[in-house]
C-alpha cells in the first residue's frame, strides 16, 4: 500500500518542494526531536546499529557476503529490522554502505571488511574519467531496500537514509582504502587542490543523487557520515567540505526531510557545520552537548554523543554516563546516539542497558516537566 502511495508521490509533476510521506510512522519521536518539538522521552538509535556486535547479523553474514546483503533488498531489510526489533530503538537506518555509490560510478570496490579500491583516483586524468552515476539505473536495489525496509518495519519507526560526505568518500577513493596517515589524500589537497576540488564536485553530485533516490523511495530523514572530517583544519573544511555539504543540505531541504550532519573528530568544525543548513548536528563524544548548544544556539537539533567505549563498562556506569549525556543534551532537540559507530566488540548487555537508561531517565524527566 505504502509503495503504491510512494510511486504516486514520486511521479513526475508532484510538488518538488514537498516530501509527501505516505504513512506517518507510529513512533515519530525521532522526527519530532529532529524538528525540536516537545517529546515524551528522548528518542534513541545507534550509529552502525546493524552490524557485527549483533549475533543475528553475524548469522546473516554466514549465509551472505556483505555485498550480497547490500544488493538484496529483502536481506538488507532484515538486517535493518533486527536491531530495531531486538533493542526497541526509535529509528531504523538503511542497510547499505557509503561506498555503494562509488561502486555505481564504476570503481572496483571490495570490502575486507573495510573498503578497498583496486585502481584509486590519483591524478587529474583519473578524475576526468569519472562521472556521477544514474542513481536509479545503477543502484535500483537501494531504492528497493528502502521500500522493503519500510514494509518490514510496518511503519513502526522512521527510516533513515544515508550517504558518505564528499571528503570522506574522496579519502577512500584517493587512498584506495583506509590509511593511518592519509598522505595521498592530504598531499593532493595541499599540492593539487584543483584536482581534489574537481573530484569533490563529482562526488557531491553523486551524493545528491544517492540521497534523492532514498528520499523519493521513502527515507524519512538522511544522515551524512563525515568520518574523516577531523583530518581537516577549520580553514580547509571551509574550502574542501562546507560548500559541498551546503549544496547537499539544500537539495535535502527541498525534499522536506531532516538532514543530519555527522563529523567525526569535528569539535572545531561545529560552528561551520551549523551554518551548512543541517537540521541536526551529530556530535562525537569528545565535546559535551551543553557546550555545543552554547556555541551553536537553538537553531539546530543535536544528536549524540555517548562514547562508544562506555558500553564496555558495568551497568551502573553506563547509566551514569547516559544520565550525563541526557542532562547536557536537554529535553528538546536531542536525539540520543553514540558519538561514533558501535564497535563490533560491544557487549549486547551494555547496549540494552544504554537503551533502557535512555528510556527511563528521559521519560521520568519529561513527566517531571509536565507535573
Ligand atoms: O546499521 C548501520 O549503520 C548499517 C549501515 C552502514 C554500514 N556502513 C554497514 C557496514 C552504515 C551507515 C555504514 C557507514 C560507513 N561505511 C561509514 C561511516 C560510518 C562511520 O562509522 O563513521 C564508513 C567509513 C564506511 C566504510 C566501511 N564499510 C568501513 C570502514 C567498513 C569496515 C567495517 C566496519 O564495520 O566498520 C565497512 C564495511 C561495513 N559496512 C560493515 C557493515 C555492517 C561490516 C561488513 C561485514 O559484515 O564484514
Amino acid at each position: 500500500m505504502r509503495s503504491v502511495a510512494r510511486a504516486a508521490a514520486t511521479s513526475p509533476g508532484r510538488d518538488a518542494g514537498e516530501h509527501t510521506s505516505a504513512v506517518k510512522p507510529e513512533n515519530d519521536l525521532f522526527l519530532r526531536a529532529c524538528r525540536r518539538e516537545r517529546v515524551e522521552r528522548t528518542p534513541v538509535w545507534i550509529m552502525r546499529q546493524a552490524g557485527r556486535y549483533l549475533p543475528s547479523y553475524q548469522e546473516l553474514r554466514r549465509r551472505h557476503s556483505f555485498r550480497e546483503l547490500c544488493e538484496s533488498p529483502a536481506v538488507a531489510a532484515e538486517a535493518a529490522f533486527q536491531p530495531v526489533d531486538q533493542l526497541g530503538l526509535d529509528a531504523a537506518i538503511l542497510f547499505s554502505d557509503i561506498m555503494v555509490p562509488v561502486q555505481a560510478m564504476g570503481l572496483d570496490v571490495e570490502f575486507d571488511p573495510g573498503p578497498k579500491i583496486a585502481r584509486p583516483i590519483r591524478t587529474a586524468a583519473d578524475v576526468a574519467r569519472l562521472e556521477p552515476p544514474d542513481a536509479a539505473a545503477r543502484m535500483p536495489f537501494v531504492a528497493e531496500a528502502i521500500r522493503e525496509t519500510n514494509r518490514r518495519l510496518a511503519r513502526r519507526v522512521p527510516l533513515i537514509g544515508f550517504a558518505g560526505a564528499p571528503f570522506t568518500l574522496a579519502a577512500y577513493v584517493v587512498e584506495g582504502g583506509g590509511s593511518k596517515s592519509w598522505n595521498r589524500l592530504l598531499g593532493m589537497m595541499h599540492g593539487e587542490p584543483r584536482t581534489l576540488l574537481a573530484l569533490l564536485e563529482i562526488l557531491t553530485e553523486t551524493v545528491v543523487r544517492h540521497l534523492a533516490l532514498q528520499i523519493d523511495a521513502g527515507a524519512d530523514a538522511v544522515q551524512l557520515f563525515d568520518t574523516w572530517a577531523g583530518l581537516l583544519s577549520e580553514e580547509s573544511y571551509e574550502r574542501f567540505e562546507l560548500p559541498f555539504v551546503r549544496r547537499i543540505a539544500a537539495t535535502v531541504a527541498a525534499r522536506g526531510v531532516p538532514f543530519i550532519a555527522y563529523a567525526n573528530g569535528g569539535a572545531h568544525l561545529l560552528g561551520a557545520m551549523a551554518a551548512s543548513g543541517a537540521t541536526v548536528l551529530s556530535v562525537d563524544w569528545r565535546v559535551p552537548l551543553d557546550r555545543v548548544r552554547a556555541a551553536v544556539g537553538d537553531g539546530v537539533a543535536l544528536q549524540g554523543n555517548l562514547d562508544p567505549c562506555a558500553l564496555h563498562a558495568p551497568p551502573h556506569a553506563i547509566r551514569e554516563r547516559v544520565a550525563d549525556v541526557l542532562r547536557r543534551g536537554g529535553r528538546t532537540g536531542h536525539v540520543f546516539n553514540l558519538g561514533h559507530g558501535i564497535h563490533p566488540e560491544a557487549p549486547l548487555e551494555g547496549v540494552r542497558e544504554m537503551v533502557r537508561a535512555v528510556r527511563e531517565i528521559s521519560s521520568a524527566a519529561a513527566a517531571g516537566d509536565a507535573a
